[in-house]
């Protein structure tokens, strides 16, 4: 889709032009926001995305998503997208034009569809760099509904987004390939409404196995720390039981179906995986650690997002070699069992006795310029807008439909 006619017979702007021996001229749409609980978070990635991306080079579409799910073409102005002051940013219907998605192989025109106005096609992109974090964008839904239109994306295709996105599959899968999860415990929709009294003594037990007395108990299907807590058992059951049930309804806040986890010592660290254009195989970052300061119990929202003096996020990390490495083969372990494409970034605990456990596999990593995700490549040696500009890159140079 890089000659100045789309098939759906749309002149496009500065489209496959080389002057002067320059790589030509190409589209991308950003799409960001979106209906999941995580749609400010995407937007403050999407500010640090449109400020890296080189106009020389990029046509650039910015496309938000309303949190009801309207597809919305938004001023290219990172500005607006800033968290200040605490105060995520969002994208609002008024912020623009409607705009539809390419419908079909040969309809791959975006179409904005202003008030009082006959429908108007865009022309087609070359690529989209979906920035979305959580449900409808980081779960292979969005990613199905470009594979329909045989339009390139950035990163995972359906089966490895749905598959990181859902703890509780991830985990079946990830244990399967022979690397290492901690114990835990699902309670899907269905068997908490018929047995709730069945799956808290499940979780009982499962924590008593491990000798331990603090669960996590999180949504299988959302991220930056909503709806997940952290429950110390008390010693008498139902206490116990009631503890527990209270942190699964604010789990079932964010998604029906709920993970408890045995809450594991040790050290959180993550690592970055990115393939590598021409097709070699992907390669992994140093490893970097993420502490909580005093007083805060884990990694949660306020510490992700609020407070800046309640987490410290080191790059590279202060663990051993050996450590570092077997970070890094878990990461790329990790990213070949779940049949990651482009990006991930892997989280992981090392346990005091050395053996590495992987908590989650995110494939829309927070992607701003002080994000984990960044700071791992650019101390790995690929700078913020080169990590942009690779993504892109594998993203056109790959096959569409099956792969
Ligand atoms: N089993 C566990 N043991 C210890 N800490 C955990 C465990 N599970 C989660 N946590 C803490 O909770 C945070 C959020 O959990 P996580 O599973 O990563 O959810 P999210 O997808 O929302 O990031 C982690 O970063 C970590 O600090
Ligand atoms: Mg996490």
């Amino acid at each position: 889709m890089t000659s100045g006619t789309t098939a759906d017979g749309v002149e496009r702007v500065g489209d496959g032009a080389t002057s002067g021996g320059r790589p030509p001229r190409r589209r991308v749409a950003v799409v960001f926001g979106g209906r999941s609980s995580e749609h400010g978070i995407s937007c403050v990635t999407a500010a640090g995305v449109l400020t890296a991306l080189d106009r020389d080079r990029w046509d650039v579409v910015p496309v938000g998503i309303t949190p009801e799910g309207r597809w919305v073409l938004v001023d290219d102005d990172p500005g607006r997208l800033a968290l200040v002051d605490g105060t995520l940013p969002s994208v609002d219907a008024a912020d623009g034009p409607g705009v539809l998605a390419p419908r079909s192989p040969v309809e791959p025109s975006l179409t904005v569809l202003a008030d009082g106005e006959v429908p108007r096609a865009l022309g087609a992109v070359d690529v989209v760099l979906p920035l979305l974090h959580g449900p409808f964008g980081e779960d292979g839904t969005l990613q199905g509904m470009l594979e329909l239109s045989d339009t390139r994306y950035v990163g995972s295709g359906v089966l490895a987004s749905a598959l990181a996105m859902d703890k509780h599959y991830a985990k079946v899968v990830l244990a399967a390939a022979g690397v290492e999860v901690g114990p835990w415990v699902v309670l899907t929709d269905r068997a908490w409404r018929e047995d709730p009294a069945g799956r808290l003594d499940a979780v009982l037990a499962t924590a008593a196995d491990a000798g331990a007395s603090v669960v996590f108990v999180k949504p299988c299907r959302a991220g930056s720390s909503m709806g997940v807590s952290r429950v110390v058992l008390p010693d008498d059951a139902a206490s116990a039981r009631s503890a527990l049930a209270a942190a699964v309804e604010a789990a079932r806040e964010h998604d029906p179906k709920v993970l408890v986890e045995v809450a594991t010592p040790g050290r959180e660290l993550e690592c970055g995986v990115l393939e590598v254009p021409g097709g070699g195989a992907p390669e992994a970052s140093v490893v970097g650690e993420v502490a909580v300061t005093d007083g805060r119990a884990f990694y949660d929202f306020e510490a992700k997002y609020l407070d800046p003096h309640a987490v410290a996020l080191t790059c590279p990390a202060d663990v051993d070699d050996a450590t570092a490495e077997a970070v890094r083969a878990t990461a790329l372990r990790s990213f070949e069992a779940l049949g990651c494409e482009g990006l991930a970034r892997v989280d992981v605990f090392v346990e005091p006795d050395g053996r590495v456990l992987v908590n989650e596999v995110n494939t829309m990593p927070g992607f701003t310029p002080s994000s984990m995700f960044p700071r791992l490549w650019e101390a790995s040696g690929v700078g913020y807008p080169q990590l942009v500009d690779r993504l892109l890159e594998l993203a056109l140079e790959r096959r569409t439909g099956l792969r």
